[in-house]
């Protein structure tokens, strides 16, 4: 890992053991848990990246919902009153965090699984069948399910605030520019 993103993932309040009194003093609106270290570096250090590239302000780190149930529902209880505005929840294997994280919380859940499908399907049907009443938003698996979490983070946020409805209208836009018209110039 990079020392960049050792930083990043050092960020978050995942090894503070008071984080249930924690108040973001990044002013952070997103909301950012993975089951295991092991799901940051294939998949969630791509969500980091994109909250960084659209500016949006983050917590993130680990709590799992078998290894540490008491620091992961504490984390989902609390997200609102720390002013959170959207979890994203990432899981593999027997996924219980995002739809716990939606038990405990009104704030929406986003899902992503660290794997393919046809590499982890229990993570995915763990996500997708949630019983009525509570959601949880399966957003995809791997690199592009973990900077589509942050993108539709963004999608949630953005009507309420200008500036980062600039920020993701531009992404847009300039990945629209980037793609050639041409597979290679003759
Ligand atoms: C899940 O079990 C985690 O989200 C991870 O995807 C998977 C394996 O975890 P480790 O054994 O690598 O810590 O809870």
């Amino acid at each position: 890992m990079a020392d960049s993103d050792m930083a990043l993932f050092k960020h978050g309040l995942h090894l503070q053991a008071n984080f249930e009194q924690n108040v973001p003093e990044n002013g952070a609106r997103v909301g950012v848990v993975m089951g295991s270290r092991s799901d940051f570096e294939p998949c969630m250090r791509y969500c980091y990246k994109m909250l960084d590239h659209l500016i949006m302000p983050y917590e993130g780190g680990v709590t799992s919902m078998h290894r540490t149930p008491d620091r992961a529902l504490a984390y989902a209880r609390t997200a609102e009153a720390r002013g959170l505005k959207v979890i994203i929840a990432c899981a593999g294997g027997s996924a219980h965090l995002p739809g716990m994280m939606a038990s405990e919380t009104t704030l929406p859940v986003l899902a992503v699984a660290p794997k393919k499908p046809e590499e982890d399907k229990a993570a995915v049907y763990s996500t997708i069948r949630m019983p009525s009443g509570v959601p949880a938003a399966f957003i995809g698996c791997g690199k592009a399910g973990a900077e589509n979490a942050a993108l539709y983070a963004a999608r949630i946020l953005a009507p309420y605030d200008s500036d980062l409805h600039e920020r993701l209208t531009m992404f847009m836009y300039e990945q629209t520019q980037a793609v050639p018209y041409r597979c290679f110039d003759f």
